[in-house]
Protein backbone atom coordinates (compact mmCIF):
# COMPACT_ATOMS: atom_id res chain seq x y z
CA UNK A 1 0.00 0.00 0.00
CA UNK A 2 1.79 3.54 -0.67
CA UNK A 3 1.96 6.45 1.75
CA UNK A 4 -0.51 8.39 -0.01
CA UNK A 5 -3.72 7.69 -1.91
CA UNK A 6 -3.45 8.04 -5.70
CA UNK A 7 -5.97 11.13 -5.22
CA UNK A 8 -5.00 12.90 -2.15
CA UNK A 9 -4.61 16.39 -3.27
CA UNK A 10 -1.54 17.49 -1.01
CA UNK A 11 0.39 14.46 -2.31
CA UNK A 12 3.48 15.55 -4.03
CA UNK A 13 2.70 14.25 -7.17
CA UNK A 14 -0.59 16.11 -7.68
CA UNK A 15 -0.31 15.31 -11.42
CA UNK A 16 -3.80 15.17 -13.64
CA UNK A 17 -5.13 11.30 -13.49
CA UNK A 18 -4.29 9.15 -16.66
CA UNK A 19 -5.18 5.89 -18.01
CA UNK A 20 -1.49 4.69 -17.07
CA UNK A 21 -1.80 5.92 -13.91
CA UNK A 22 -4.58 4.17 -12.93
CA UNK A 23 -3.11 0.88 -14.38
CA UNK A 24 -0.05 1.75 -11.83
CA UNK A 25 -2.24 2.39 -8.97
CA UNK A 26 -2.87 -1.17 -9.05
CA UNK A 27 1.04 -2.23 -9.26
CA UNK A 28 1.50 0.07 -6.43
CA UNK A 29 -1.45 -1.29 -4.07
CA UNK A 30 -2.97 2.14 -3.98
CA UNK A 31 -6.63 2.16 -3.78
CA UNK A 32 -8.86 4.11 -5.91
CA UNK A 33 -11.38 6.39 -5.61
CA UNK A 34 -14.39 6.88 -8.28
CA UNK A 35 -17.53 9.08 -7.45
CA UNK A 36 -20.48 9.86 -10.07
CA UNK A 37 -21.04 13.20 -11.29
CA UNK A 38 -23.33 14.70 -14.49
CA UNK A 39 -23.10 18.59 -14.32
CA UNK A 40 -19.89 21.39 -13.69
CA UNK A 41 -20.51 22.57 -9.85
CA UNK A 42 -20.47 19.03 -8.84
CA UNK A 43 -17.45 17.88 -10.71
CA UNK A 44 -15.61 20.46 -9.57
CA UNK A 45 -16.14 19.37 -5.41
CA UNK A 46 -15.00 16.11 -6.22
CA UNK A 47 -12.20 17.18 -7.95
CA UNK A 48 -11.14 19.54 -5.54
CA UNK A 49 -12.11 16.68 -2.67
CA UNK A 50 -9.08 14.76 -4.60
CA UNK A 51 -11.47 12.20 -5.59
CA UNK A 52 -9.26 9.91 -8.77
CA UNK A 53 -11.75 9.53 -10.99
CA UNK A 54 -15.30 10.81 -12.02
CA UNK A 55 -18.00 9.04 -13.45
CA UNK A 56 -20.47 10.17 -16.18
CA UNK A 57 -22.45 7.28 -15.37
CA UNK A 58 -26.23 6.83 -17.32
CA UNK A 59 -27.21 6.66 -13.77
CA UNK A 60 -28.05 10.25 -15.11
CA UNK A 61 -31.44 8.42 -15.93
CA UNK A 62 -32.89 7.99 -12.58
CA UNK A 63 -30.55 10.51 -10.40
CA UNK A 64 -31.24 13.75 -12.10
CA UNK A 65 -33.74 12.89 -15.01
CA UNK A 66 -36.41 10.76 -12.60
CA UNK A 67 -36.77 7.69 -14.36
CA UNK A 68 -37.24 4.24 -13.88
CA UNK A 69 -34.12 2.74 -15.36
CA UNK A 70 -31.05 4.31 -16.70
CA UNK A 71 -32.14 2.41 -20.46
CA UNK A 72 -33.90 5.81 -21.97
CA UNK A 73 -30.37 7.67 -21.20
CA UNK A 74 -29.71 9.12 -25.45
CA UNK A 75 -25.82 9.42 -26.71
CA UNK A 76 -26.68 13.24 -26.92
CA UNK A 77 -27.68 13.38 -22.93
CA UNK A 78 -24.71 11.80 -21.74
CA UNK A 79 -22.52 14.04 -24.07
CA UNK A 80 -24.54 17.15 -22.64
CA UNK A 81 -23.75 16.15 -19.25
CA UNK A 82 -20.02 14.55 -19.96
CA UNK A 83 -18.93 18.28 -21.34
CA UNK A 84 -20.12 19.88 -18.14
CA UNK A 85 -18.24 17.67 -16.09
CA UNK A 86 -15.00 18.00 -17.95
CA UNK A 87 -15.21 21.84 -17.92
CA UNK A 88 -15.32 21.86 -14.49
CA UNK A 89 -12.37 19.14 -13.73
CA UNK A 90 -8.40 19.75 -13.52
CA UNK A 91 -7.22 16.49 -12.45
CA UNK A 92 -9.58 13.48 -11.86
CA UNK A 93 -9.42 10.93 -14.79
CA UNK A 94 -13.22 11.42 -16.47
CA UNK A 95 -14.60 8.17 -17.77
CA UNK A 96 -18.29 8.63 -19.49
CA UNK A 97 -20.56 6.12 -19.61
CA UNK A 98 -22.20 4.35 -22.93
CA UNK A 99 -25.66 4.15 -23.03
CA UNK A 100 -28.19 1.35 -23.90
CA UNK A 101 -28.28 0.72 -27.39
CA UNK A 102 -25.04 3.04 -28.06
CA UNK A 103 -22.49 0.29 -28.21
CA UNK A 104 -24.99 -2.95 -27.88
CA UNK A 105 -25.28 -3.26 -32.02
CA UNK A 106 -21.73 -4.40 -32.49
CA UNK A 107 -17.66 -3.26 -32.51
CA UNK A 108 -18.64 -0.75 -35.49
CA UNK A 109 -21.31 1.13 -33.78
CA UNK A 110 -19.51 1.28 -30.85
CA UNK A 111 -16.67 2.68 -31.73
CA UNK A 112 -18.08 5.84 -33.81
CA UNK A 113 -20.30 6.48 -30.45
CA UNK A 114 -17.09 6.49 -28.61
CA UNK A 115 -15.30 8.09 -30.60
CA UNK A 116 -18.38 10.63 -30.82
CA UNK A 117 -18.35 11.20 -26.90
CA UNK A 118 -14.38 11.15 -26.61
CA UNK A 119 -14.16 14.52 -29.08
CA UNK A 120 -17.50 15.87 -27.89
CA UNK A 121 -16.59 15.94 -24.21
CA UNK A 122 -12.60 16.01 -24.21
CA UNK A 123 -13.43 12.51 -21.36
CA UNK A 124 -10.36 10.10 -21.32
CA UNK A 125 -12.49 7.24 -21.74
CA UNK A 126 -15.58 5.46 -21.82
CA UNK A 127 -17.36 2.79 -19.64
CA UNK A 128 -19.63 -0.10 -21.12
CA UNK A 129 -21.41 -2.98 -19.75
CA UNK A 130 -20.55 -6.06 -20.55
CA UNK A 131 -17.84 -9.06 -20.61
CA UNK A 132 -18.04 -12.29 -22.86
CA UNK A 133 -20.96 -10.53 -24.98
CA UNK A 134 -18.81 -7.54 -25.44
CA UNK A 135 -15.32 -8.82 -25.66
CA UNK A 136 -14.97 -8.08 -29.35
CA UNK A 137 -16.37 -4.36 -28.75
CA UNK A 138 -13.47 -3.61 -26.44
CA UNK A 139 -10.91 -4.90 -28.29
CA UNK A 140 -12.29 -3.21 -31.34
CA UNK A 141 -12.52 0.13 -29.00
CA UNK A 142 -8.87 -0.34 -27.63
CA UNK A 143 -7.72 -1.09 -31.21
CA UNK A 144 -9.38 2.53 -32.42
CA UNK A 145 -7.16 4.05 -28.95
CA UNK A 146 -10.57 4.19 -27.15
CA UNK A 147 -10.25 3.33 -23.30
CA UNK A 148 -12.68 1.45 -22.34
CA UNK A 149 -13.39 0.75 -18.62
CA UNK A 150 -15.39 -2.74 -18.21
CA UNK A 151 -18.80 -3.15 -16.03
CA UNK A 152 -19.74 -6.67 -14.91
CA UNK A 153 -22.32 -7.94 -12.51
CA UNK A 154 -25.36 -6.58 -11.88
CA UNK A 155 -25.17 -5.06 -15.13
CA UNK A 156 -28.04 -1.72 -14.78
CA UNK A 157 -28.80 -1.93 -18.87
CA UNK A 158 -29.48 -5.61 -18.78
CA UNK A 159 -32.49 -5.00 -15.85
CA UNK A 160 -35.40 -6.47 -18.15
CA UNK A 161 -33.21 -9.88 -18.47
CA UNK A 162 -31.85 -10.05 -15.24
CA UNK A 163 -35.18 -9.69 -13.77
CA UNK A 164 -34.28 -7.09 -11.52
CA UNK A 165 -31.74 -4.76 -9.66
CA UNK A 166 -29.97 -8.19 -7.71
CA UNK A 167 -26.87 -9.40 -5.80
CA UNK A 168 -25.30 -11.52 -9.55
CA UNK A 169 -23.61 -14.76 -7.59
CA UNK A 170 -22.51 -16.91 -10.57
CA UNK A 171 -18.51 -17.13 -9.90
CA UNK A 172 -18.00 -19.06 -13.16
CA UNK A 173 -19.94 -16.30 -15.17
CA UNK A 174 -18.50 -13.67 -13.43
CA UNK A 175 -15.25 -14.64 -13.61
CA UNK A 176 -15.71 -15.48 -17.32
CA UNK A 177 -16.99 -11.77 -18.10
CA UNK A 178 -13.93 -10.16 -16.20
CA UNK A 179 -11.29 -12.25 -17.82
CA UNK A 180 -12.60 -11.47 -21.44
CA UNK A 181 -12.99 -7.94 -20.50
CA UNK A 182 -9.43 -7.88 -19.35
CA UNK A 183 -7.89 -9.95 -22.78
CA UNK A 184 -9.87 -7.40 -24.85
CA UNK A 185 -8.27 -4.57 -23.73
CA UNK A 186 -10.26 -3.10 -20.59
CA UNK A 187 -8.08 -0.87 -18.63
CA UNK A 188 -9.82 -1.39 -15.22
CA UNK A 189 -13.50 -3.07 -14.51
CA UNK A 190 -16.21 -2.01 -12.49
CA UNK A 191 -17.48 -5.02 -10.07
CA UNK A 192 -21.36 -4.39 -9.47
CA UNK A 193 -23.24 -6.13 -6.72
CA UNK A 194 -21.16 -9.23 -6.63
CA UNK A 195 -20.09 -11.31 -3.27
CA UNK A 196 -17.00 -10.34 -1.46
CA UNK A 197 -15.01 -13.28 -2.26
CA UNK A 198 -16.37 -13.28 -5.75
CA UNK A 199 -14.87 -9.80 -5.90
CA UNK A 200 -11.85 -11.04 -4.08
CA UNK A 201 -10.84 -13.62 -6.59
CA UNK A 202 -11.30 -11.59 -9.47
CA UNK A 203 -8.92 -8.58 -7.66
CA UNK A 204 -6.43 -10.90 -7.20
CA UNK A 205 -6.47 -12.59 -10.71
CA UNK A 206 -6.30 -9.62 -12.97
CA UNK A 207 -4.17 -7.15 -13.90
CA UNK A 208 -6.31 -3.97 -14.22
CA UNK A 209 -7.80 -2.52 -11.19
CA UNK A 210 -11.20 -3.40 -10.11
CA UNK A 211 -13.76 -1.14 -8.78
CA UNK A 212 -16.00 -2.04 -6.59
CA UNK A 213 -19.74 -1.13 -5.92
CA UNK A 214 -21.19 -3.43 -3.64
CA UNK A 215 -18.42 -5.47 -3.97
CA UNK A 216 -17.29 -5.78 -0.71
CA UNK A 217 -13.48 -3.98 0.54
CA UNK A 218 -11.22 -6.38 -1.59
CA UNK A 219 -11.54 -4.66 -4.92
CA UNK A 220 -8.66 -2.06 -6.29
CA UNK A 221 -10.94 1.13 -5.72
CA UNK A 222 -14.46 1.76 -5.07
CA UNK A 223 -17.37 3.96 -6.84
CA UNK A 224 -20.46 5.17 -5.64
CA UNK A 225 -23.44 7.49 -6.73
CA UNK A 226 -22.29 11.08 -5.34
CA UNK A 227 -25.88 11.69 -4.49
CA UNK A 228 -26.39 8.44 -2.32
CA UNK A 229 -23.08 8.81 -0.87
CA UNK A 230 -24.26 12.15 0.34
CA UNK A 231 -27.74 11.25 1.58
CA UNK A 232 -29.68 13.60 -1.42
CA UNK A 233 -31.07 10.55 -2.89
CA UNK A 234 -34.11 10.42 0.05
CA UNK A 235 -35.01 6.49 1.22
CA UNK A 236 -32.91 5.28 -2.01
CA UNK A 237 -30.13 3.21 0.57
CA UNK A 238 -29.05 0.17 -0.52
CA UNK A 239 -26.71 -2.15 1.63
CA UNK A 240 -23.30 -0.81 0.13
CA UNK A 241 -24.30 2.64 -0.04
CA UNK A 242 -22.86 4.20 3.36
CA UNK A 243 -24.34 7.91 3.88
CA UNK A 244 -21.27 9.85 4.43
CA UNK A 245 -23.50 12.54 4.85
CA UNK A 246 -27.05 13.96 5.27
CA UNK A 247 -27.48 16.69 2.62
CA UNK A 248 -30.98 16.37 2.19
CA UNK A 249 -31.88 16.98 5.50
CA UNK A 250 -29.59 19.92 5.55
CA UNK A 251 -31.13 21.61 2.30
CA UNK A 252 -35.12 21.40 3.47
CA UNK A 253 -33.99 22.82 6.65
CA UNK A 254 -32.29 25.75 5.03
CA UNK A 255 -35.18 26.25 2.69
CA UNK A 256 -37.58 25.87 5.17
CA UNK A 257 -35.19 28.83 7.02
CA UNK A 258 -35.65 30.96 3.90
CA UNK A 259 -39.45 30.31 2.97
CA UNK A 260 -40.22 31.48 6.81
CA UNK A 261 -37.79 34.16 6.80
CA UNK A 262 -39.12 35.62 3.20
CA UNK A 263 -43.23 35.32 4.63
CA UNK A 264 -42.12 36.93 7.85
CA UNK A 265 -40.07 39.51 6.60
CA UNK A 266 -36.66 39.35 7.91
CA UNK A 267 -35.20 38.44 4.95
CA UNK A 268 -33.49 40.19 3.17
CA UNK A 269 -32.51 42.54 6.42
CA UNK A 270 -30.23 45.49 6.10
CA UNK A 271 -26.88 43.58 5.32
CA UNK A 272 -28.52 41.81 2.87
CA UNK A 273 -29.75 45.06 0.79
CA UNK A 274 -27.95 48.07 -1.04
CA UNK A 275 -28.34 51.52 0.94
O1 LIG B 1 -24.08 4.70 -14.10
C1 LIG B 1 -23.40 4.65 -13.06
O2 LIG B 1 -23.38 5.57 -12.25
C2 LIG B 1 -22.59 3.45 -12.84
C3 LIG B 1 -21.91 3.30 -11.54
C4 LIG B 1 -22.84 3.18 -10.43
C5 LIG B 1 -20.87 2.24 -11.56
O3 LIG B 1 -22.51 2.63 -13.71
Amino acid sequence: MSARPVGDPQSAAHHPVTVPRFLEAKKRGARLSVLTAYDFLWAALLDAAGVDAILVGDSLGMVVQGKATTLPVTLDEIIYHGEMVVRAVRRALVIVDMPFLSFQVGPSQAVENAGTIIKRTGAQAVKLEGGVHQAATIAALTAADIPVMAHVGLRPQSVLTLGGYRVQRNEERLLADARSAEQAGAFAIVLECIPRGIARTITAELSIPTIGIGAGPDCDGQVLVTQDMLGLTGNFRPKFVKPFADLSAQAIDAVRQYVAEVQGGSFPDDAHSHA
